[in-house]
């Protein structure tokens, strides 16, 4: 009795003291990540306070004038994370010694360079040298998903940037001709579940494929294409191999169409419609297209997951001063 009545008050204090310092912890010092020393507060606590504000503002502008960067954008940070890391190696121009990511053919289109370059253009004025370009892709993507009407969330920084771009890297890309199975192996192999990768391939709720990426389907019309959006497709490639396709009906908005649009057979690329038609994935897509808010939520989940994807540190990455040149 005893025991019992002295133990437990001293259980609840204890308890009671490690949510306020945890509390402490989370406004003062930020959300702590792993091996790589990131956090949400890193530039706060650093010396460049106001990075988010900059970042959102030239974010917001560009997409007033052009709300299909959004797109771009989300794609662009999705790349730099898959191929050698979160380390914006995407951003790397060519030069004459070293041909680039971004000049594979599987380069698909990439947009939103300028979008990059403006916000770190400003960034070197108010702080030079502290915000990796790796990190403004990352806040940019995010700030472009809520632009589009999704998800709010708050990332870790303190990426640094890579020193390598290579061409040949770009192979490690899952493919749009890619079945479920080859889809789940290959987020699998850095760590994402199969729902995970579900709700990823939901960022294709904005945005357009051109024709070179889904003409495998329609040559033998695939049979799980319905037949009237068959000729939708076919309709959009009589303009050509670069002609665009929306991947849904609401492409500048991010929403949960993209999914709705999977259960009536109308996905783009062969990538997106084995996602319902595949027993191994089919109940996210359902469960994602009734359920707006539990696609956000995960969403928002896996993108924070995909931004911490080998990070690079101090003692294999820098801060570049051009996003497009190595230092
Ligand atoms: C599941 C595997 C994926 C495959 C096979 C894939 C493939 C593709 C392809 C082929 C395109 C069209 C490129 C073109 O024809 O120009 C595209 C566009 C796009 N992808 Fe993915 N993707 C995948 C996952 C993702 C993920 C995880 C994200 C971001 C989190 C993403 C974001 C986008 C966006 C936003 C676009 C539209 C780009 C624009 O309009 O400029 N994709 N994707
Ligand atoms: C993508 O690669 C092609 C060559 O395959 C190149 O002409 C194009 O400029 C590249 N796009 C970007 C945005 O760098
Ligand atoms: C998916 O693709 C792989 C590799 O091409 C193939 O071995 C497998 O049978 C395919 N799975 C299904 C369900 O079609």
């Amino acid at each position: 009795m005893l025991y019992k009545s002295s133990v437990r008050p001293l259980k609840v204090v204890m308890a009671n003291l490690l949510t306020v310092f945890l509390l402490i912890e989370v406004f003062a010092y930020g959300y702590s990540y792993g091996q790589y020393g990131l956090n949400t507060n890193y530039y706060l606590m650093s010396s460049c306070p106001f990075v988010e504000p900059v970042v959102k503002n030239i974010v917001n502008r560009a997409l007033q004038d052009d709300p299909t960067l959004a797109a771009g954008l989300i794609r662009m940070h999705f790349h730099d994370c898959f191929i050698e890391g979160c380390d914006g190696s995407v951003l790397i121009d060519s030069t004459k010694d070293n041909t680039a990511e971004k000049d594979s053919p599987g380069n698909l289109s990439l947009r939103g360079f300028e979008v990059i370059d403006a916000i770190k253009e400003e960034l070197e004025r108010q702080c030079p040298g502290v915000v990796s370009c790796a990190d403004i892709l990352a806040m940019a993507a995010r700030d472009a998903v809520f632009f589009a009407g999704g998800p709010v969330y708050d990332i870790p920084k303190g990426r640094k940037d890579g020193r390598r771009s290579k061409i040949e890297d770009t192979i490690n890309l899952p493919f749009p001709t890619f079945n479920a199975s080859e889809l789940i192996k290959s987020f699998g192999q850095r760590g994402f579940s199969a729902q995970e990768m579900v709700a990823l391939s939901g960022a294709h709720t904005l945005g357009v494929a051109r024709c070179a990426s889904f003409k495998n389907r329609l040559k033998q019309v695939d049979p799980t294409l319905d037949a009237q959006f068959a000729k939708t497709l076919a309709r959009t490639c009589s303009s050509g191999d670069n002609a665009p396709q929306p991947f849904d009906a609401t492409s500048n908005d991010f929403d949960n169409v993209y999914f709705n649009a999977l259960l009536r057979r109308n996905g783009v690329l062969t990538s997106d419609q084995t996602l319902y038609n595949s027993p191994r994935t089919r109940n996210f897509v359902n469960a994602y297209a009734f359920n707006q808010a539990m696609f956000f939520f995960d969403f928002q989940q896996a993108m924070v997951k995909m931004g911490l994807l080998d990070v690079k540190d101090n003692s294999n990455g820098e801060v570049r001063e051009n996003c497009r040149k190595i230092n």
